[in-house]
């Protein structure tokens, strides 16, 4: 029972709560309805920079790269860039003794103009183009994950010599319903077996170990539990047949956040204490010593320190009653909402709010009913245009997965700390836009 439960009154002159586990933690009510993160006013930065607009908190960026750091330990943790990218965005996660793994030639761009130690680089990707892979040997890349057998003959013919690469395996059984998609060399049927024998034939390679991804948004420890144990056995194999080193596994990323108050996060010491101690023990009982355990979170590391900020345009309301209020942005920079279904929490902001709150899906502008921002969201009954919203939760595949649907133009990236903004990718114009049609 809350404060507002009891008395009802307050929940319509009461700023809404901000839980502390899904918005920035830097995230305050000033006056006035005024929400600041990192120190700045989120209205006033909607007033210079326009909306949308995404704002991370480059504190809260800072902290979860030490926290994963700090669990795992030195050299153990790299940020997986796709989830949000930018030069500033991989200074920070550099200064914070992150490795990063990069998934193009663009991702490997970044990390150079930034100044990433390039050893500290793993290129991975099911489908690595000729230029991405160009683009890690110019690098000089410290890893390359190798994900099909096709790809070991292509990087024993351009690779520097000694290129260090891990092998990703798929070791588990397939996921429900027989669609597995997943690239990878199967351990099932030898493919897996067929590649390290490949790669240890191709003096030019290295193998150091091996690489895996088990999924996204998950906050219990089984699957990673049962993995390990699963590529400790063909690593023993591996051993026994090859003399194979087995210096490093990486147990990729898939940690949960919480995108609504009641959600779980993976709890992440807890996380690397239990795999910690499942990886001495499934080494041992093989025989092997044990490996360097390291991990490749995205969404982890960036989520929770991402806010967008919208300005409504339209209500309306739908013959059964639903509150519809449309922004300026929607699936042209959140289409995870859409694609994953990931449910957000939004917040009136700008103006103290004085009405009850009560039940709004927050739409996009782009004409289309999957175009939804946040499917339940509770807001004051008085929203209106011109009115301004945060999302919370906004920081991993927001920015990075932004299109240009319907010929707008992708939001601008600013940081917030300290109180102070900075721009870190300025907003496209139209003219960017136009500049590609050749007419
Ligand atoms: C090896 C590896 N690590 C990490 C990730 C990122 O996942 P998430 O953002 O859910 O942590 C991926 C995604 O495909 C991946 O392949």
């Amino acid at each position: 029972m809350t404060l507002t439960h009891i008395m009802p009154s307050l929940r319509s002159s009461l700023p809404a709560h901000l839980d502390a586990g899904v918005w920035p933690p830097t995230a305050r009510w000033g006056a006035d309805g005024d929400l600041q993160v990192g120190g700045v006013s989120l209205a006033a930065l909607a007033a210079e920079h326009g909306t949308p607009g995404y704002v991370v908190d480059e504190a809260a960026v800072r902290d979860r790269c030490r926290a994963y750091a700090a669990a795992f330990g030195p050299d153990a943790v790299a940020y997986t860039a796709k989830a949000l990218l930018s030069c500033e965005v991989a200074r920070w996660v550099a200064e914070e003794g992150l490795a990063l793994y990069a998934g193009s030639a663009g991702e490997v761009r970044v990390a150079e103009l930034a100044g990433f130690d390039m050893t500290r680089v793993t290129l991975y990707g099911s489908a690595k183009a000729p230029e991405d892979l160009e683009a890690a040997y110019r690098a000089g890349v410290g890893t390359i994950v190798v994900e099909s057998l096709g790809e070991i003959t292509r990087l024993a013919a351009a690779a520097p010599e000694g290129q260090r690469v891990l092998l990703r395996v798929l070791a588990g059984p397939e996921p429900a319903g027989g669609h597995d998609r997943r690239f990878g060399l199967r351990v099932a049927g030898g493919e897996a077996a067929a590649a390290v024998a490949r790669i240890a034939a191709q003096p030019r390679l290295r193998l150091a170990g091996f690489d895996c991804s088990i999924g996204h948004q998950l906050n219990r420890f089984g699957r990673y539990e049962r993995e390990i144990g699963r590529l400790c056995e063909f690593a023993a194999a591996m051993h026994r047949a090859h003399g194979a080193g087995f210096e490093q596994l990486n147990l990729g990323g898939g940690h949960a956040v919480a995108y609504r108050p009641a959600e779980l996060d993976l709890a992440l010491d807890a996380f690397a204490t239990r795999m910690r101690a499942v990886l001495h023990l499934e080494a041992g009982r093989h025989r092997l010593p044990a490996p360097r355990l390291t991990v490749s979170p995205g969404r982890a590391v960036v989520a929770r320190a991402g806010v967008t900020v919208y300005r409504v345009l339209a209500i309306a309301r739908t013959q059964g009653g639903e509150r519809l209020v449309a922004v300026d942005g929607g699936m042209s920079d959140c289409p995870a909402t859409a694609l994953c279904g990931s449910r957000h929490s939004a917040v009136l902001i700008g103006r103290a709010a004085r009405a009850d709150v009560g039940p709004a899906t927050v739409v996009g502008r782009h004409n289309d009913t999957d175009d939804v921002v946040v499917p339940d969201a509770e807001l004051p009954s008085d929203v209106h245009p011109g009115d301004l919203l945060a999302v919370a939760g906004t920081g991993a595949y927001h920015h990075a997965l932004a299109s240009n649907f319907h010929l707008v133009a992708r939001p601008a990236l600013l940081a917030a700390a300290d109180g102070r903004a900075r721009v870190l990718v300025r907003r496209e114009s139209l003219d960017d836009l136009l500049a590609r049609d050749l007419r």
